[in-house]
């Protein structure tokens, strides 16, 4: 079965920087993805998602955005609409992620309508999850994580718009710190997931990690089977590490 791998590049490069990378490594990539048959969407920053959706056309590359309003359109100054998204290729994005809950006071409310948006407009939402140190710390993991899904599962549709859904587990203590959970931690909460998740929903839906995770030092997905793919960000902007982390799972 394919995995799915998400590079979140975040605000790591700029507008040109952005499409300069994909003009230079888009054929290699291409060609590692073809190879290996998973899936590899690149998430950059708004600006180039537009031109990158036109140079990746023509390949297995898929394009998403890494956040969209919450609303389709009206008077939301500064916000990007999912129908725009949609307009422009973008086939995924990524929502709740850490930065967004962190520094734009994102709920778990404003995540699940995002989520159901998207749904809704056919491109996958790549919904972000994942709890704190503190959290982790007092045995408090699940029902962080419950809190988090509750308002998304409890709404989300049809079947055929729920097989559309991704979920990135993505502990705040791992991103960015090169702490990764152990084999057995991330087992024991992904299988959580998958059981919370299936129990509302009727379809499989496709979970990921992410946090720290690089060509070096990542979880083994052979050995988790309730593991669908890695959400990556610092590491993804780097072509080597990122055509060996597709190449390699
Ligand atoms: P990291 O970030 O891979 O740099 O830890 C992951 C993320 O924030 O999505």
């Amino acid at each position: 079965m394919s995995t799915f791998i998400i590079a979140n590049w975040k605000m790591q490069k700029t507008h040109n920087e952005s499409i300069a990378w994909v003009n230079e490594y888009a054929h290699e990539l291409d060609e590692v993805v073809k190879q290996s048959q998973n899936t590899l969407v690149l998430c950059p920053s708004f600006t180039p998602l537009q031109s990158i959706s036109a140079q990746l056309k023509n390949t297995t590359i898929a394009v998403g955005a890494q956040d969209c309003c919450a609303f389709e359109r009206g008077a939301y100054t500064g916000e990007v609409s999912v129908l725009s998204l949609q307009e422009i290729g973008c086939t995924y994005c990524l929502v709740g992620h850490s930065d967004r809950r962190h520094y734009h006071g994102e709920t778990d409310c404003c995540v699940a309508q995002k989520a159901l948006l998207l749904l809704k407009h056919n491109i996958s939402p790549i919904v972000c999850i994942g709890e704190s140190a503190d959290a982790r710390a007092n045995k408090k993991t699940y029902s962080w994580l419950c809190k988090q899904l509750k308002p998304l599962l409890n709404e989300i549709g049809d079947v055929e718009t729920q097989a559309r859904l991704f979920i990135a587990y993505e502990p705040l203590w791992a991103i960015g710190t090169g702490h990764i959970p152990t084999q057995e931690e991330l087992y024991e909460v992904s299988a959580w997931i998958k059981d919370i998740v299936s129990a509302c929903l009727s379809v499989k839906t496709h979970i990921l990690y992410g946090g720290s995770v690089d060509d070096a030092v990542r979880p083994n997905l052979h050995e988790l089977s309730s593991i669908d793919g890695f959400l990556v960000g610092r590491a993804s902007t780097k072509i080597e590490v990122l055509k060996s982390i597709v190449a390699g799972v």
